[in-house]
């Protein structure tokens, strides 16, 4: 199986567009240590012919372009053969209306995720402009099925995996809460080899847990280092946990969760701009170092 990090940023990528923070100044300057980053997904094959991207993010496009694997070999032809969604956030799921232009694709998303997308959503409507369009396959968590492209079979399963998170912003108050809003999406080839992609976890679980001591790599969320990371600066009053994103440092944080785990690889990704694991030299960084994590960045590459 292969996993490349298309997009390694949380939400409005690094730097934001309107965010004039130590970090998003750096790599505006071209700071040696600092590096830019779109926003977060991932693709994986097990064939290197047919590919899944794991969230669409709004950088899409360009994360596109930036790997040849995912380029057309035809006049009209695409090397993507689904897109799996691990929950409604506009930065994971953007990126289906940029994939508009027609191309059969194969959509995985849970019923509350699927719902948020095609009720009450006229854009929505580009992307069903003909039947077969996209498919949409129904992810349920503690399923385990064959990952089916357009293309047909890729050689993977997928299994959904129910991971505390929250309504995307856009949907409170219009949708309930529920179980299935956000995912970890568990891969395992025919070889045995596993990873799981969970660019979103508010807490662990026991069964993320279970799944997590047997995957070869982890790919996971690293949004923010601490708790108080945005309040601090006073850009917002909501913690991390009130974001649903758990903060990697301190004696609860998900790094002495992390640094437990067996798992070969253990990655993070969907690095919000503020976190200071950003900057290579910084404690934070080398915290995670001694942990066995590593910092995703666009283009990383896991070989399995
Ligand atoms: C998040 O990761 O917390 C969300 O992507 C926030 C958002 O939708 O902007
Ligand atoms: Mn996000
Ligand atoms: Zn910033």
């Amino acid at each position: 199986m292969h996993l490349r990090v298309l997009g390694s940023a949380a939400g409005g990528g690094s730097p934001q567009w309107n965010c004039g923070c130590a970090n998003c100044v750096g790599i505006r300057s071209g700071h040696a240590l600092l590096q830019a980053r779109t926003q977060a997904s991932a693709a994986v094959s097990a064939d290197g012919r047919q590919w899944f991207l794991l969230a669409a993010s709004p950088d899409v496009r360009a994360q596109i372009e930036a790997f040849p694997a995912l380029h057309p070999r035809r006049l009209r032809d695409t090397p993507i053969g689904g897109v799996v969604l691990n929950n409604g956030d506009v930065d994971a799921c953007l990126g289906l209306f940029i994939l508009r232009e027609d191309q059969p694709l194969v959509v995985y998303a849970s019923e509350a995720v699927e719902r948020g997308l095609r009720e009450h959503n006229a854009l929505t409507r580009t992307l069903e402009r003909r039947p077969g369009q996209l498919t949409w396959n129904r992810l349920r968590a503690g399923e385990v099925v064959p990952l089916v492209g357009a293309a047909g079979p890729s050689g993977l399963t997928i299994e959904a995996v129910a991971v505390p998170g929250t309504v995307p912003l856009h949907l409170k108050g219009l949708a309930a809460a529920s179980p299935d809003d956000n995912l970890a999406i568990v891969l395992r080839d025919a070889h045995g080899h596993s990873v799981i992609y969970a660019p979103t976890v508010a807490a662990h679980t026991p069964l993320l847990e279970e799944r997590a001591r047997t995957a070869d790599a982890l790919v996971f969320d690293g949004t923010f280092f601490r708790d108080d990371e945005l309040t601090s600066l006073g850009l917002t009053t909501r913690s991390a946990r009130d974001m649903a994103h758990w903060p990697l440092g301190g004696p609860e944080g998900s790094l002495r969760w992390l640094a437990q785990l067996p798992c070969r690889r253990k990655i993070l990704t969907h690095i919000n701009n503020t976190n200071p694991i950003l900057r290579t030299g910084a404690p934070e960084r080398d915290e995670l170092t001694a942990a066995g994590v590593e910092v995703a960045y666009d283009g990383l590459e896991v070989e399995l």
